[in-house]
């Protein structure tokens, strides 16, 4: 009998395939990079048939290092990069464009014009999310408006829409099936977060024909098997990526908390069966639901912008060589030496929200060098998700009692030790890491019968390290206070 799960997470910069046992261990592993595309300023683009076959490329490989085939899974499940957007024809099932990737922000001025009536919180109410160029409804909009004939092809049902969850279930499934999870369609603003339905009043707003729009199913649920490689295997879990950690940390208690180190950094709060509407800054967004069980809603800060920094240093800059490098350098110093760094690169996302902020490093001297640099970059994360924290707690009145960490940059200590400081709450890093595999694994193997229910992930879960806060008071506000100077210089900079 199959014992494994196996799960794709499809991410910003990577393919991954991963597959586990029973007690949420890794058994088998590949990891595949592919290319970012930047045609212009703002713009940012992956090519979905390379994103496929990078997807096929590293299901073959995990499965051969440990000589394992289809029937060694009893499911998979699928996690992604959200928001990025993409249309292909129904028939051929060829992309007519690059996809459009999460941080592109090509619909600043569309932005703008829907803005202008009834500002960036009118669709707040219904979709949990503010008007920005993150999410992919107006994606859409901008592809339908560019791709001659587009628009009236997916009114006749000709060409379909999907984020990377729908174009990987759509390949595996030989195009049998068009469907989205309830999170990934939380993240399109085009959808009613109460009824988890497709919203006649804002289709018609953005002009989007519904069409061409996937079904939205569960996060956990037997959609279809898959052809080819992993023919005959169940497909029974879709998360978006963030959500997916939020379960993989097994989060399943209101005011449980997980913060994901990768490109960007996205905390999740767990809130419960209610929606609950941010004043603060944040995403009201949909956590997760499994079958036809109740939905589980979660307050969302997400930051566009962490480990994509440490990438900028070592590529752009030629700072350091490798990521790991950053840690070492930035501890060949006691301190920041005066130095603060806000990686507005896509302007600001939560809880400020500003398109029109720009990246700066300020406090330079002459006595600043790389180490102070590399300490800055690392310190922006923290100090970022220091924002998002405050605003959950101004949010829900609830004391985060433990902040649980995952993603890449987890393996770096000082990072995990200024974050405790910085957030004066203590930081969790768990055994296993890569809990946004683990989590589209876990709502597969639930829909599977592998896992009875969420006791069982939750027995799973350990704790690999645990990081007190050690600062004084007084040395957090004078940081947090220089951390707050240089945001505000941030701040409309465009
Ligand atoms: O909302 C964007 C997020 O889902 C991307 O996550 O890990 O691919 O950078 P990641």
């Amino acid at each position: 009998m199959a014992k494994y799960v196996g799960a794709i997470d499809q991410g910003t910069t990577s393919s991954r395939f991963i597959v586990f046992d029973q007690a949420g261990s890794i058994v088998s592993v590949a990891q595949k990079e592919h290319q970012q595309i930047y045609r212009k300023p703002g713009y940012v683009e992956h090519d979905p048939i390379e994103i496929w076959r990078n997807t096929e490329s590293v299901i073959a490989e995990a499965l051969a290092r440990k000589g394992l085939g289809p029937r060694d899974l009893a499911a998979i499940g699928i996690t992604n990069q959200r928001e990025t957007t993409l249309i292909w024809d129904r028939h051929t099932g060829t992309p007519l464009h690059n996809a459009l990737v999460w941080q592109d922000t090509r619909v600043d001025s569309i932005v703008a014009e829907y803005a202008r009536d009834g500002g960036h919180d009118r669709l707040r109410s219904k979709t949990g999310l503010p008007l920005t160029s993150y999410f992919s409804g107006l994606k859409l909009r901008w592809l339908l408006d560019n791709v001659p004939g587009a628009r009236e092809r997916a009114a006749a049902g000709d060409v379909l829409f999907g984020t990377i969850d729908t174009w990987l279930v759509w390949n595996l499934t030989g195009g049998q099936c068009h469907i989205t999870d309830v999170t990934n369609a939380s993240r399109t603003q085009l959808m009613d977060i109460r009824t988890l339905r497709w919203d006649d009043d804002i289709l018609a707003l953005f002009d989007i024909p519904d069409a061409c729009l996937p079904t939205i199913v569960s996060s956990s649920d037997l959609y279809g098997e898959a052809v080819g490689l992993l023919a005959g295997v169940p497909i029974a879990g879709i998360l978006g990526d963030q959500q997916a950690a939020l379960v993989g940390q097994a989060c399943f208690e209101q005011g449980e908390v997980k913060n994901t180190y990768g490109t960007g950094c996205f905390m999740l709060m767990n809130t419960g069966e209610t929606p609950y509407a941010s004043k603060h800054g944040l995403l009201t967004t949909v956590g997760y639901r499994f079958g036809e069980a109740k939905t589980v809603y979660a307050l969302e800060g997400s930051i566009a912008i962490a480990g994509a920094l440490v990438q900028w240093l070592r590529d752009n800059l030629g700072l350091i060589e490798q990521s790991t490098d950053i840690e070492p350098l930035a501890r060949s110093v006691p301190d920041n030496g005066g130095v603060t760094i806000v990686p507005a690169f896509s302007g600001l996302y939560a809880p400020h929200w500003n398109a029109g902020a720009r990246g700066l490093i300020g406090g330079l001297t002459r006595f600043a060098n790389k180490g102070h640099i590399a300490r800055a970059a690392i310190e922006a994360t923290a100090f970022q998700t220091m924002e998002v924290l405050q605003a959950m707690t101004q949010d829900t009145g609830i004391a985060v009692k433990e902040l649980r960490t995952d993603g890449g940059m987890v393996v770096n200590e000082l990072l995990m030790q200024f974050q405790a400081d910085i957030l004066d709450v203590p930081v969790v890093r768990p055994k296993v890491i890569e809990t946004t595999a683990l989590g589209a694994a876990y709502a597969a193997g639930l829909a599977t019968g592998i896992w009875g229910g969420t006791d069982d992930l939750v027995g799973n879960w350990a704790a690999d390290k645990r990081w007190q806060p050690v600062m004084p008071e007084n040395e957090r506000r004078r940081l947090n206070a220089g951390w707050a100077k240089a945001v505000g210089r941030a701040v409309d900079w465009a």
